[in-house]
């Protein structure tokens, strides 16, 4: 069939137009006088990134056949909100690899990166208020301090063992999955639908970025490095429990978690590949990927609010791809 969405590359065919769009409008906003500014924007905006929250965001008001601009923008705004996290989140999580490349702050240090990320949050709430509607900046100021709450929720619970699946789904709600709601529903607002459909496609963010963050906590495990372009291992490394360790801790035989509770005291000496195999010998894997299954198939049901499209088929598409990726 013409025009079937099988394959990631399809999708990216199809929003390329967009995304396009929304990447000129990116440029033309960050455009500083000051330098560093400019150097760091630049590079972490320029090394890629899947773009996958603009792209909801324009599949869900094309599908909703919204023809105005303001999707365009908003969905620069959800852009440099996410890439303001990176920015602060490779500082607290000390990673060196994103998108493949260096991080900002092993190149220019921790504080040029947390001051550029202050500059893209502030340059984005300069870029909402041209929207110039109460109900979007009410939903991107709750997401963004939502964000800054979960960082903070997993920066306290680093080491803790006794961290359950419940709190770990509340950490990712907010840390992420917050923020695909926001560009879910943002999309539905624009397009001025009713409440129903805003609701909808508020739920249906939620669901997405859940099983898209805890594929990401599998991927730490599982992916190859230059697959990724992040390190692996770096959330064990961190003290940071993701669902899969926290499966182990509770299912697995005495022996495995002696092991994994001694590593976590010193995770920085522990031996990570140890560590990867236990997890991949166990059930764990499984046991996470099919909870983050089930996220999605749960988002598909919430799909049936939009009619029937290609843009709506993609959607759906991407419901699997969240769980099911390998970058
Ligand atoms: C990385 O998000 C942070 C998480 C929420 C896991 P993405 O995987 O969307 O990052 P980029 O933008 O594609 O690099
Ligand atoms: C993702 O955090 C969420 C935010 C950046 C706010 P992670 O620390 O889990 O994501 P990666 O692995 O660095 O991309
Ligand atoms: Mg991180
Ligand atoms: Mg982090």
């Amino acid at each position: 069939m013409e025009n079937a969405i099988n394959h990631i590359k399809d999708v990216l065919k199809l929003t390329e137009p967009g995304i396009q769009k929304v990447n000129a409008h990116l440029r033309q906003q960050l455009n500083s006088d000051v330098i560093l500014i400019n150097q760091i924007a630049e590079y972490i905006i320029s090394n890629g990134g899947k773009r996958l929250r603009p792209m909801l965001m324009l599949l869900i008001t094309d599908a909703l056949n919204y023809d105005g601009n303001q999707n365009i923008n908003l969905a620069a705004v959800i852009e440099l909100i996410h890439t303001a996290t990176l920015l602060h989140d490779d500082v607290v999580d000390e990673s060196e690899m994103r998108r493949g490349e260096k991080t900002s702050h092993e190149i220019w240090g921790n504080s040029a990166s947390v001051l550029v990320g202050d500059f893209l949050y502030s340059k984005s709430f300069q870029m909402m208020v041209k929207a110039d509607n109460m109900q979007v900046m009410s939903i991107l100021s709750d997401a963004t301090n939502k964000i800054s709450e979960g960082e903070v929720q997993q920066l306290l619970n680093v080491g803790n063992l006794d961290l359950t699946e419940s709190d770990y789904y509340q950490i990712i709600a907010n840390k992420t999955a917050k923020l695909f709601e926001a560009a879910c529903q943002l999309a539905a607002v624009v397009a001025e639908q009713d409440k129903k459909t805003q609701t909808a496609m508020a739920e249906f963010g939620m669901l997405l970025g859940t099983a898209f963050q805890i594929a990401d906590d599998v991927l730490d495990y599982t992916a190859s490095d230059d697959t990724l372009g992040k390190n692996l291992g770096d959330d064990f490394s961190e003290g940071k429990l993701t669902m899969p360790l926290i499966y182990l801790l509770e299912n697995g035989s005495d022996h495995q978690r002696k092991h994994i509770t001694d590593a976590i005291k010193n995770p920085q000496q522990a031996d990570f590949s140890l560590i990867k195999n236990l997890i991949i010998e166990s059930n764990a894997i499984d046991y996470t990927l099919s909870q983050a299954q089930q996220k999605s198939d749960k988002a598909k049901t919430k799909l049936s609010q939009l009619p029937n499209s290609l843009y709506k088929d993609t959607l759906e598409f991407l419901c699997d791809y969240a769980w099911q990726r390998n970058q």
